[in-house]
């Protein structure tokens, strides 16, 4: 196993004068094997402290390095002993001392501590944010910066790396190529007009004419019109289209006005896209994707998941489990609002043929009815994008959106409208115009080619069972808020 050593440079020279490379990290301490009776030292914040009257300070110590913390037995014989009895949660400390076996309760080793430094204390200990006690996640959203320091905001912290990892760790053993799409860019790839506009003009802000905000992109810093991305799928079709297998990973913005527990205006998206691939490929690859990276988190991730698991979602890891071990069922969309029509449930809007699924519909269907991951398919070309295929019977598409219990829809995707003349039928001219270049990938060796984006803090939610997409994302984006 790779372990860290520390530079001298990652601290306060003043405060440190063990030499840096022997410092560990709690989760070395817990897990690789050192010897009982080894000189250690460790450097992170206190979880907590308790002093017994018989001269001793138990101190739990974490450093994000995993979910545990390490205990450190302080004993009135230290000369700063005093100060060891003040500190209170959330101070930072450094402490040299003996890796010893103890009988403790949840661990076979603790720290008996020759040294502890108080490196930075907490300023009126009774008002800091994050004391022991429980908070809700609203209320700890309110203190997204100090968030991280507790146990469930660590753990989806990283959760969250591991994801990423895995995310690559896949396309890459599966041959895809990670290629970077622009984040600022012409095109409205969704066609829902939610898109945040990027300029250096002021003047925009003020123009309330259509004309006048016409006169002034072309002023503008690109000469027309630009927004942040809402998704980089079109020129991934570019990519695609030449390297076969690619994928883009980076963020997403969206300024759709829904305070929703699922809707962030900032979000990380996954985007595989592939030539030659048809819908029924672009299925199966998503249904792969998931099981591989659910089963690599379940493998990797098993701590933080067991005590989310305990806090958060009790059926967490069997939920998980069943997604690794079960195939997905696919319905079409005529399918499923035939299910939806048939079910007694009430809903808040109607079902009707022609009308886009709710939240409330996908989630019925994946939590009531299947109870685990829906793949639908096939929906009416009015409800989706342009670039979506047009299947045989003209009134549908070969479209998918994958639904999971909880989070309703993870995925969307579709195979992508190859033929140059009934592409040319769904766009409008002024696209046509602007996306002459999309166009082009159908003038020159156009080949069937299918892809898909999944959103990561919907994908963490799910992993997580946490239910707020605001808990997914360490700073989220929504509206009417951008703090921190
Ligand atoms: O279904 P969407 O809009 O599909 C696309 O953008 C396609 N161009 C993707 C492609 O085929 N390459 O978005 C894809 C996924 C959704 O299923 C959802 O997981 C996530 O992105 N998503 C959001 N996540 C958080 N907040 C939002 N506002 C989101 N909008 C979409
Ligand atoms: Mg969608």
């Amino acid at each position: 196993m790779f372990s860290f050593v520390p530079r001298p440079t990652m601290s306060d020279p003043s405060q440190i004068d063990q030499d840096s490379s022997t410092y560990q990290t709690v989760n070395d301490l817990l897990n690789l094997s050192i010897p009982f009776g080894d000189d250690v030292a460790v450097r992170g914040w206190l979880r907590s402290r308790r002093s017994s009257k018989g001269g001793f300070s138990f101190l739990q110590v974490y450093d994000g390095s995993c979910l545990q913390t390490i205990q450190a037995i302080a004993d009135d014989k230290l000369e700063n002993y005093d100060a060891i009895t003040q500190a209170s949660t959330g101070c930072s400390v450094e402490i040299l001392g003996r890796l010893v076996a103890t009988d403790g309760r949840d661990q076979d080793r603790e720290i008996q501590a020759t040294r502890v430094k108080i490196l930075g204390s907490v300023d009126d200990p009774e008002s800091y944010p994050i004391s022991k006690k429980q908070h809700t996640y609203e209320f700890l959203r309110s203190v997204a910066h100090l968030r991280p320091r507790t146990n469930t905001f660590g753990a989806i912290a990283r959760i969250r790396h591991k994801l990423t990892f895995a995310v690559h760790d896949y396309f890459n053993r599966e041959n895809f190529y990670w290629v970077n799409t622009p984040i600022i860019t012409a095109s409205d790839c969704e066609g829902a007009g939610e898109l945040f506009r990027v300029s250096t003009l002021d003047r925009l802000h003020q123009a309330n004419e259509a004309q006048e905000a016409k006169l002034d992109y072309e002023a503008d810093f690109f000469g027309t019109e630009t927004f942040l991305t809402v998704s980089g799928q079109l020129n991934l079709e570019s990519y695609a289209c030449a390297l076969g297998k690619v994928y883009s990973f980076g963020p997403t913005f969206r300024a759709e006005n829904s305070n929703t527990s699922r809707h962030l205006a900032e979000f990380w998206m996954i985007e595989p896209e592939v030539a030659f691939a048809t819908l029924k490929d672009n299925a199966a690859l998503a249904e792969d994707f998931l099981r591989h990276i659910i089963g690599y988190m379940l493998e990797t991730c098993g701590d933080d998941l067991t005590f989310l698991a305990d806090r958060v979602a009790p059926n967490l890891l069997d939920k998980l489990q069943g997604v690794v071990n079960t195939p997905f069922v696919h319905m079409t969309y005529s399918e499923a609002v035939k299910l939806l029509e048939d079910s007694d449930q009430a809903f808040e809007f109607p079902v009707k043929w022609g009308a886009d699924l709710q939240s409330e519909h996908e989630r019925f269907i994946s939590e009531q009815v299947i109870k685990g991951p829906v793949v639908v398919t096939d929906y009416p070309r009015e409800i989706k994008a342009f670039y979506m295929r047009l299947n045989d019977d003209q009134r549908t598409v070969a479209a998918m959106d994958v639904l999971v219990p909880g989070v309703g829809e993870i995925i969307g995707g579709s195979q992508r409208e190859e033929r140059l003349d009934i592409l040319d039928q769904r766009m409008h001219s002024t696209l046509k115009d602007e996306l002459w270049w999309y166009r082009d990938l159908r003038r020159y060796g156009t080949v069937p080619h299918a892809g898909f984006g999944l959103g990561l803090e919907r994908l963490v939610l799910y992993i997580t069972g946490m239910e707020n997409i605001r808990d997914a994302i360490p700073f989220p984006r929504v509206p009417n808020n951008a703090d921190f």
